[in-house]
């Protein structure tokens, strides 16, 4: 049950403060960076992976799209803050920490340690990941573009977490 600050704050229609402001500017730019991380680990599952470097290579470029959907709701924030309110809390480390992870999967399989099955295997974790942290969730917005953007985002991460299931299930 919603407490009554929390009913206030969803009801709450005013401009965003300046510290939310600076928080979900925080939360799109950490984001966008964590889709950039994913799509650069995808790009070297297509170099290791010369039998199935088509479809790698094209999960990279929806990942480097999604960047751009943030990149696009990023300038949709600056353009009219009063659209956009917090939700669900947000925390940039848990986002920071999973960049980590990603990158340091990057350097394993640049280093020849993660063969096939287990890229297909990180692969679904990372969009496991991203289902999980709910980002649809931390900003509030009924703008019609930011709601198409959040739509295709989470269809398609839904449907990476598919196909990546099927392969693992079908590799091991
Ligand atoms: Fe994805």
């Amino acid at each position: 049950m919603a407490g009554p600050a929390e009913i206030a704050r969803i009801r709450r229609t005013g401009p965003v403060n300046k510290n939310q402001e600076r928080q979900l500017a925080e939360l799109l730019a950490i984001y966008r960076e964590a889709e950039l991380a994913v799509a650069a680990f995808y790009r070297v599952c297509a170099n290791l992976c010369p039998e199935d470097a088509e479809f790698w290579k094209s999960i990279a470029a929806q990942e480097e799209a999604h960047a751009g959907f943030f990149a696009r709701i990023q300038e949709l924030f600056a353009a009219k803050p009063d659209a956009f309110q917090p939700g669900r809390p947000f925390s940039p480390v848990a986002v920071l920490t999973f960049i980590k992870g990603v990158q340091w999967n990057t350097e394993r399989a640049l280093k020849g340690e993660l063969q096939r099955t287990r890229l297909i295997h990180v692969a679904r974790d990372i969009e496991n990941s991203l289902l999980e942290s709910r980002f649809a969730e931390c900003v509030r917005s009924e703008d019609a573009d930011f709601t198409a953007l959040m739509d295709k985002l989470m269809d398609e991460t839904t449907e990476h977490h598919g196909i990546f299931s099927k392969m693992l299930a079908a590799a091991e």
